[in-house]
């Protein structure tokens, strides 16, 4: 099978760059190009993230690009009180050599999606540089073959408010002007976002059982996965009230790479742009609008297969074995 052709667009982030190691580590997935959008952190420190993450991985030959340094209309807020204010949980690596960040991402995903190639687009971030594209040139954007964004929920609470999800939070009107191209461009009549949300995202925790073992298969790697979360695992801890932490970015790539990970239903969602829950994603699970659908919200996913993905393809762990230790150290929860 070809590998398929992906673009991430990422604001790193200690989770984003996880899901970059993911991403590089699929031999399903070719990984042509990393845009960064501010989220997380500013763009410029998102991008040297990302410049570190590819050093580590020895890929420092895919192109980097930034984005947008706002969202389109609201005030820029980072998620340094999350992910650090380096945005890799205050380990301060040194920058990477050999890498090169280019301007800008909007052109970048212009010319690769006019190209007339299959390429797929993971957003980890907020929606700033996939609206932006949208707003400068409609067909190039409708070109994306599949989106897959993590972003929004659906019965899960925030994390920004009781009600929105950071990154749709951090940039409402982007993902607002996302999700309504999806819905009302006949370009896109066919299309789905595929919404990987707290819903799905909050089960997936790395745990410090976890984390260890991590470090048994291999240590390089699995000290550096250490290092950038040991700040992340404070801050779920004092926030979610939970040991560990939750790996939002990671579960997008998986689920690109495998469908069979998650479930959930196709519907019309709306994102609040306004008042108090601006950011919250509305999926009319129930068809009461009786709007186009625009969305593939997910809303169960199997833990154990997506942490065995990921330790075998990030951390190189043998399938067997890790599935008898994740039996004995996962917390199982019933697939609703
Ligand atoms: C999302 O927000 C960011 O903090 C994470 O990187 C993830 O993309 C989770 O709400
Ligand atoms: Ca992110």
């Amino acid at each position: 099978m070809n590998a398929q052709k992906v673009i991430l667009d990422c604001d790193p982030g200690i989770d984003d760059s996880l899901a970059v190691m993911l991403a590089l580590s699929c031999k399903e997935i070719e990984v042509i190009g990393i845009t960064v959008v501010c989220g997380n952190v500013p763009v410029e420190k998102g991008a040297a993230n990302v410049c570190r993450v590819l050093s580590w991985m020895d890929r420092t030959d895919i192109p980097v690009y930034k984005g947008a340094e706002k969202p389109l209309v609201r005030p820029y807020v980072n998620a340094e009180d999350t992910h650090g204010s380096d945005g890799l949980g205050e380990t301060y690596f040194p920058p990477a050599n050999g890498c090169t960040v280019k301007s800008d991402a909007v052109s970048y995903l212009k010319s690769v999606l006019s190209s007339g190639d299959d390429v797929s687009v993971i957003a980890l971030g907020p929606l700033t540089n996939l609206a932006q594209l949208l707003l400068c040139d409609e067909s190039a954007f409708c070109s994306i073959k599949e989106l897959i964004s993590m972003g929004g929920s659906y019965k899960s609470h925030g994390n920004c408010s009781p009600v929105a999800e950071y990154n749709y939070w951090c940039d409402p009107d982007a993902a607002a002007c996302v999700y309504n191209a999806f819905s009302e461009n006949p370009k896109l009549k066919h299309k789905l976002i595929h919404m990987v949300g707290l819903d799905v995202t909050r089960k997936i925790v790395l745990t410090p059982n976890i984390l260890e073992y991590m470090k048994t298969i291999n240590p390089d790697l699995g000290k550096k996965i250490e290092a950038v979360t040991r700040f992340y695992f404070d801050f779920h801890q004092k926030q979610e009230g939970i040991i560990g932490c939750v790996l939002n970015d990671p579960l997008a790539v998986a689920y690109f790479v495998d469908r069979s990970l998650c479930r959930g239903f196709v519907t019309h969602t709306e994102i609040e742009t306004e008042g108090i829950s601006y950011g919250q994603s509305l999926c009319d699970a129930f068809k009461i609008w009786n709007r186009p659908c625009n969305s593939l919200v997910l809303t169960e996913v199997d833990e154990k297969k997506f942490m065995l993905l990921f330790l075998s393809g990030v951390l190189g762990a043998d399938l067997d074995e890790a599935s008898r230790i994740l039996d004995s150290i996962m917390v199982r929860r019933e697939r609703a």
